[in-house]
């Protein structure tokens, strides 16, 4: 009798990859950390930073996912950052809570892959310097009676890219700007990785 041995290849699931970009505490990222890691089709890559006493860095560690520290300099005159961020072969950037605005060779590069997540109603309370307590102030002032989030694609200016997603929430008149954030950020928690699933998962989304 002859023993006929067959050779099975296990074929690895390639991952997609998230690259996330943040500039402080990082819940968002924390979010999107625990959401992928052990998800069957998608990874977070990468985290990259331009603050070095941003938490984000720390949280990425905490999950052994690269965390990157860039400066102005690299980022804004230099290929640098693009260069590695390429090299962790992204099919979504998620700018959480990221504040500097994105140059365009990354924009360029990434065409309408890059998304990031604001915490209030665009159009409204938007632009350069809103951004955390900044917004929630506004809002509570304005007399507005809800707010909410806005995930949307990024262009060359400051929160104005295509809108992918709005939810609201109410502002209560005493509100300070405290409780209005936490209870936008209890928004933000439940829908960014989400949004970020059905991105990457859904048919023509990207
Ligand atoms: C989030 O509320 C995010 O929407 C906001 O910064 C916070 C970051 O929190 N982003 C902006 O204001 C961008 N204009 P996190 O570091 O805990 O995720």
């Amino acid at each position: 009798m002859q023993l006929h041995s067959k050779l099975i290849l296990l074929e690895q699931p390639v991952k997609k990859n998230i690259v996330i970009f943040a500039s402080g505490s990082g819940s968002n990222a924390q979010r999107l950390l625990e959401h992928f890691e052990h998800h069957p089709q998608i990874r977070v890559a990468a985290l990259f930073s331009n603050n070095p006493k941003a938490y984000a860095l720390k949280r990425a560690e905490t999950y052994h996912v690269p965390a990157l520290l860039f400066s102005r300099d690299e980022f804004y005159n230099s290929d640098k950052v693009l260069e590695q961020v390429k090299a962790f072969n992204p099919d979504l950037i998620v700018l959480a809570g990221f504040l500097w605005l994105v140059p365009l060779n990354l924009l360029q590069t990434f065409p309408d892959k890059i998304i990031n997540i604001h915490p209030a109603l665009l159009p409204k309370y938007g632009g350069k310097g809103m951004h955390g307590l900044h917004v929630h102030t506004a809002v509570v002032q304005s007399g507005d009676e809800r707010s909410g989030i806005t995930i949307h694609r990024v262009n060359e200016e400051y929160d104005k890219g295509e809108f992918i997603l709005q939810e609201y929430c109410p502002v209560h008149p005493q509100d300070t700007p405290e409780e209005l954030a936490a209870r936008v950020l209890q928004l933000e928690h439940k829908h960014l990785p989400e949004v970020v699933e059905q991105l990457l998962l859904e048919k023509d989304k990207l």
